[in-house]
């Protein structure tokens, strides 16, 4: 008590003012610096904040084949790059959903990664950020499907997901192989003939 009364003396010794118009004071100059400080940008992030505005409003690209190792570069580190999350083999760009998907975001862990595994089983254990769905139960891959078709509906394809020694002159002769069926066709009805499920 003999504390607080020495600090509301000081208070009225040096500035004049009662202690509550002293505190008011100090509490309008602290709300007027947080809103000068919000009207600014660093001129760094003002960039990085409107380049990837522009990012996930543009149309997604288009990216046909592309391998793990290639989809790791689209994990929204880059801001001049399409934030991409495949699942089931399937990318999807997922720029529009920065705020989960984007660096510190709840779900960045999945970002640029096929992220089967983990979302069947629920789980942010990084032994699950993989697309191997083998030894999953019913009811995992039923919710691995819905999981699925959230996305499908929420975001666009942009390409698929292919082995790391498909090299670029086998992906074009799988494409002009007998019946046009590429590897990805093939996997994709193999995936649908397992869960006896047909997808799109
Ligand atoms: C405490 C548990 C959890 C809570 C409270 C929670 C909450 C949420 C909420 C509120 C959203 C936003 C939904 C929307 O606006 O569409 C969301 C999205 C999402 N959650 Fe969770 N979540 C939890 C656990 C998990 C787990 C365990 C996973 C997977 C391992 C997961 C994966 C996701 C994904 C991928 C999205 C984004 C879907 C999209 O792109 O629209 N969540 N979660």
């Amino acid at each position: 008590m003999a504390a607080w009364e020495t600090v509301t003396e000081t208070i009225n010794n040096y500035t004049g003012l009662s202690p509550a118009a002293f505190f008011t004071v100090l509490a309008l100059m602290y709300v007027t610096y947080k809103v000068v400080c919000g009207m600014f940008v660093a001129a760094d992030d003002y960039a990085a904040v409107k380049r990837s505005n522009e990012i996930a409003l543009r149309e997604p690209a288009q990216m046909g084949d592309v391998t793990e190792e290639e989809l790791r570069a689209y994990d929204g580190s880059d801001n001049n790059k399409p934030l991409l999350m495949a699942i089931k083999g399937q990318i999807y760009d997922v720029s529009r959903s920065r705020m989960f998907y984007g660096p510190g975001g709840p779900y960045a862990l999945f970002a640029g990664r096929d992220a089967s595994r983990a979302l069947a089983l629920m789980s942010f254990d990084t032994k699950d950020l993989t697309g191997n769905i083998e030894g999953l139960s019913e009811s995992e891959l039923e919710v691995l499907q819905d999981w699925e078709y959230k996305f499908m509906e929420k975001y666009v394809k942009v390409g698929q997901l292919v082995s790391n020694n498909t090299s670029s002159e086998s992906k074009e002769a799988e494409r002009q192989s007998i019946g046009n069926t590429s590897k990805h066709d093939e996997d994709k009805s193999q995936e649908n003939k397992i869960e006896g499920n047909e997808v799109q």
